[in-house]
């Protein structure tokens, strides 16, 4: 049973960021731009603002507070930052030349609404739009700082992260040869899914220990429970695709295996799999136990990835 105290955290820390997700995809034009099209403008919303667990978020706030910052420093700007990458992310992977879905945290997506055109377009903005809002002066007051987590946050979701693991997941699943999906070792799998999953959720508690400017082998601690949660994190999520249904989960399920994708639940089967993903947040709690009390809050988030139901 989730603690409520967490589910009420989580709950205010979703509401806070979408709060400046709404504000920065406003209609109105910002400093520098030009005009703002409104059909694009309206995709993007529809993309960051139609749901979603806002875990990342909660990730860089709570590692932030772990260790407490500055009252000049804005962990709500980086967290909606990353959010607008995630967000980019989804569109994307759910274009007709990616994994084809129709549904997305319960709606229809992007391009379903609008069109495949404009969902690229959507992306494409999304993930400028992030740059922007982590380069901001008010996400911290040092600008090493800021150029540390833009330099950071364009490795974990560029071509050796996110992007990459995308390129590698679709190669897994025998696109580019015309053939046969690959038949990829356990190894090779958890690479892909640290890479197209991981390296966001890496990230978000990299960036949060940056905020708070703690040493680095501190931050290599938070940095490694942001490993282990990102792979059971994609665990967790290949679970659901196997068992869940599409309504609960509030997109496509049973798609892995009819893509004949390899992922951790096809080689060792679901119990194993249950099992892993138990070890897995058991390593991340572990890595929490020198905070005492004040770990409890990513103790719990370990907890909740194991265990979500969406
Ligand atoms: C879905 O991420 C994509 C994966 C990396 C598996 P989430 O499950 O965090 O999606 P939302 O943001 O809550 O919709
Ligand atoms: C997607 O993995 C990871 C990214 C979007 C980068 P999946 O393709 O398994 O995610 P879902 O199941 O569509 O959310
Ligand atoms: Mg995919
Ligand atoms: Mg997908
Ligand atoms: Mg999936």
């Amino acid at each position: 049973m989730q603690d409520p105290g967490f589910e009420q955290r989580l709950a205010a820390v979703a509401a806070a960021v979408e709060e400046r997700l709404q504000a920065v995809l406003a209609d109105e034009a910002r400093a520098g731009e030009m005009l703002r099209p409104p059909r694009l403008t309206a995709a993007m919303r529809h993309a960051v603002l139609a749901g979603g667990k806002r875990l990342r978020p909660f990730l860089v706030v709570e590692t932030a507070r772990l260790f407490g910052t500055g009252a000049d420093v804005d962990p709500l700007g980086a967290a909606a930052a990353l959010e607008c990458v995630h967000c980019y992310s989804l569109v994307h992977d759910d274009l007709p030349s990616m994994d084809d879905d129709d549904l997305r945290r319960g709606q229809p997506t992007v391009h379903k609404v609008y069109d495949e055109a404009t969902a690229i377009l959507a992306g494409d903005a999304l993930l400028t739009l992030a740059f922007d809002l982590m380069a901001d002066d008010a996400v911290h007051p040092d600008p090493a700082v800021r150029l540390a987590l833009v330099r950071a946050l364009a490795r974990a979701a560029g071509l050796g992260g996110m992007v990459g693991g995308q390129m590698l997941d679709l190669a897994a699943e025998g696109r580019f040869d015309g053939g046969a999906p690959l038949a990829l070792g356990a190894d090779a799998v958890r690479r892909l899914q640290a890479m197209k999953t991981g390296a966001l959720i890496r990230f978000a508690c990299e960036a949060g220990a940056r905020l708070a400017g703690v040493a680095d082998d501190e931050r290599a601690r938070l940095v490694r429970y942001g490993e282990i949660l990102g792979l059971a994190f994609q665990l967790a999520d290949d679970l659901l695709d196997a068992t869940g249904d599409a309504a609960t989960v509030g997109k496509a399920t049973a798609k892995d295996a009819a893509a004949g994708k390899g992922t951790l639940v096809s080689l060792i089967g679901v119990e194993a799999a249950r099992g892993a993903l138990k070890d897995l947040v058991d390593e991340a709690v572990g890595l929490l136990d020198p905070y005492g009390p004040a770990g409890e809050t990513l103790k719990a988030t370990a907890a909740f990835v194991a265990a979500r139901r969406r």
